[in-house]
């Protein structure tokens, strides 16, 4: 598969009055066409930022100051984040859906008006035109009565309707890539393996690529072909989505594992949740981040900065001095 984007070494930090907080620190990956990918990590380890910054959503105090997102050939960190290339961009090719689809769509117009908006705007449909295609892609995304609902507000939706919506202005454009930031949190799990499925079937249709942000690993596992591991602004394990459930080498990747329920598991397998707290992002130690939760840690550790991400074999990269295969089933502490 050709490769659609490429972020190669992104660094994005908020300058606050206690510090520079490092957001996204060194962060590379990238997305093949027709390919879905996840992000996963806790809360604050700097998925949502690594997204607004490819699309340079990202408003002071916090700043992009280092790395490249290659899109098309071009750079788009080159661009002004306000000015014609990046507006082309942002909402047309690159399209999000956020985690609170209040925050997004505007409670003082109908979702008609909304959406027609965003046609006209990228598109430069009008009329007739853009009523039929707004009917279509709220059918599409499963509305009944799309022709009667197009004249209502936001609030006249449920949450699970909301972000059906959102899914439709955001593929409204036909995009090539889909970022969709936790988009699923707010909802029951019904609703939310509903919405996971119907954008899987949206960018099938729409030959896009999916890029799934979630704190939970779990929700990920049906629908994403490869993973990356977040923990503290850095990419601590990536590889196909085989690789992480079936083999995963760093530390953090196996607590999130054993702190999910697994389906695939005997019964009677306890939940083991990870102790500690996520690391505050300000003045940060050079030595890794999990060390002080870790359980397989090493003398090591403590000594040297945090390890490169090293290839374990094909995709499979992991960011740890243990030799964790070894130990697995013998952790230090639990
Ligand atoms: N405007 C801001 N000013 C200062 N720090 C910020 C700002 N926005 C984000 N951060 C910090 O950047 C880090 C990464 O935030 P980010 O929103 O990417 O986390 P996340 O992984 O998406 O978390 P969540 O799962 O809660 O959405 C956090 O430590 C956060 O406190
Ligand atoms: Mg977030």
């Amino acid at each position: 598969m050709a490769e659609l984007l490429k972020v190669n070494n992104l660094k994005t930090q908020f300058n606050t009055d206690n510090g520079i907080v490092k957001a996204v620190d060194d962060v590379s990956y990238y997305l093949d066409e027709r390919e879905i990918v996840s992000i996963v990590g806790e809360s604050g380890c700097g998925k949502s930022v690594s997204q607004l910054s490819i699309v340079q959503l990202i408003n002071l105090p916090g700043k992009i100051v280092g790395g490249e997102v290659i899109f098309e050939g071009h750079n788009l960190l080159k661009y002004t984040a306000h000015g014609a290339e990046m507006r082309s961009i942002r909402g047309a090719k690159i399209a999000m859906i956020f985690q609170e689809p209040m925050t997004s769509l505007n409670p003082v117009l109908t979702i008609n008006q909304q959406l027609t908006e965003m046609l006209g705007l990228h598109l430069g449909m009008g009329g007739e035109d853009a009523r039929k295609r707004v009917i279509e892609l709220l059918g599409l995304v499963g509305i009944p009565a799309a022709e009667k609902r197009i004249h209502d507000y936001p609030h006249q939706f449920s949450g699970g309707m909301r972000q059906r919506v959102m899914i439709a202005m955001a593929l409204s454009c036909n995009p090539r890539i889909l970022i969709a930031d936790e988009p699923t949190t707010a909802l029951d799990v019904t609703t939310q393996a509903q919405l996971l499925e119907l954008m899987k079937n949206m960018v099938d249709k729409f030959q896009a690529s999916l890029v799934i942000v979630t704190h939970n690993l779990g929700v990920v596992a049906r629908y994403a072909q490869r993973i990356y591991i977040m923990y503290a602004g850095r990419v601590v394990e990536s590889g196909t989505t085989k690789d992480i459930f079936r083999k995963p080498r760093h530390p953090y990747t196996i607590g999130l594992l054993r702190s999910i329920p697994r389906l695939d598991e005997k019964e009677g397998i306890k939940l083991i949740p990870i102790n500690g707290m996520p690391p505050n992002l300000i003045n940060m130690p050079p030595t890794c981040a999990f060390l002080p939760r870790c359980p397989y840690r090493i003398e090591k550790c403590s000594k040297e900065t945090w390890p490169p991400l090293t290839n374990l074999h094909d995709q499979h990269y992991v960011r740890c001095y243990v030799n964790t295969e070894e130990k697995i089933g013998e952790p230090a502490t639990r």
